[in-house]
């Protein structure tokens, strides 16, 4: 097994006083702040002991970041779903904006929406969401091709990115503890695969195809904009039983952008799929929208 810490989604929030960044040394000290000012760990708790709240998590390369309208569509329309109320797209932006500082080089930033004042025991209390902006690190890309795991698995809420990730992060580890990087998930019912842990899939087949798999996920800001960028890819059912006629599959994520796949379960696949690569330069070609 190749060194899957080398991943960020698989290195998780590592927060340092002084960070190497894509190489460069990126002028990092420690930054969460809470609605613009450093977080009082008291308000960290409701994070740690209850656990309720969505997030987006987004690549800065150099004060640029890729997809920042969907990101922050996507605190919007989560914020309706999980509290119920309007989040304020403009203020998200200029607190990013202001964590970030004068931070250069690449490294990943969440955002994180939560109330520390919801008990575990009213959660239907009416809630007033706050903003916390964390960082960490992030590692060059390219990053070697993933070997996965398939496991029967839907998240809560596919389309939300909410912060519930035991589900995710239990069957992670039972895919690395069988000797694989992550896992994949498939509909228990009717085998369709839909993504994995932290990204979403996606298929060359033999025509040479690119293919996302219908099914209830996580719309990707990373495949939404790797759609648009290449047009011409589509959506189809996939099931484990027809990958035979699959040449090669990707992962995509805001971290990494899209990186190969080598293996699911028993079957190897084309890591160096001529396709891969274009579609790999496709998205980083996408240029970035200034914070
Ligand atoms: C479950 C899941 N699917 C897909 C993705 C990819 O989303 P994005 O491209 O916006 O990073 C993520 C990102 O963390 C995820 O958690």
């Amino acid at each position: 097994m190749y060194e899957h810490r080398s991943s960020t989604e698989l290195s998780l929030h590592k927060v340092s006083q002084s960070e190497k960044c894509h190489g460069r040394e990126c002028q990092t000290v420690a930054m969460a702040e809470l609605d613009g000012v450093p977080v009082d760990p008291g308000n960290l708790q409701a994070l740690a002991l209850t656990n309720y709240g969505h997030f987006t998590s987004m690549r800065v390369d150099d004060h640029k970041v890729r997809g920042l309208s969907l990101h922050l569509d996507r605190l919007v329309r989560d914020c309706r779903v999980v509290f119920a109320t309007e989040l304020d797209r403009q203020r998200v932006r200029e607190l990013v904006r202001q964590a970030v500082g004068t931070r250069r080089g690449s490294f990943v930033v969440r955002v994180t929406v939560f109330d520390p004042d919801l008990e575990m025991g009213h959660p239907g209390a009416e809630a007033e969401p706050r903003v916390l902006v964390t960082h960490r690190a992030t590692s060059a890309v390219p990053l070697p091709p993933l070997r996965v795991k398939s496991f029967p698995y839907q998240r809560d809420l596919p389309a939300v990115k909410h912060i519930g990730l035991f589900g995710q992060l239990r069957l992670r580890r039972e895919a690395q503890r069988a000797g694989f990087d992550d896992a994949l998930f498939t509909d228990a019912i009717s085998g369709l695969v839909s993504e994995g842990g932290t990204w979403n899939i996606g298929f060359i087949d033999e025509h040479g195809r690119a293919i996302w798999p219908k099914a209830d996920v996580l719309p990707g800001v990373t495949a939404h904009l790797l759609s648009e960028a290449q047009g011409e890819m589509v959506t189809e059912p996939v099931t484990l039983t027809g990958l035979p006629t699959i040449r090669a599959a990707f992962a995509t994520n805001t971290t990494v952008g899209v990186r190969p796949i080598s293996v699911i379960d028993g079957l190897d696949l084309a890591a160096d799929h001529p396709t891969l690569e274009i579609l790999r330069r496709r998205y980083q070609e996408i240029p970035g929208e200034p914070l």
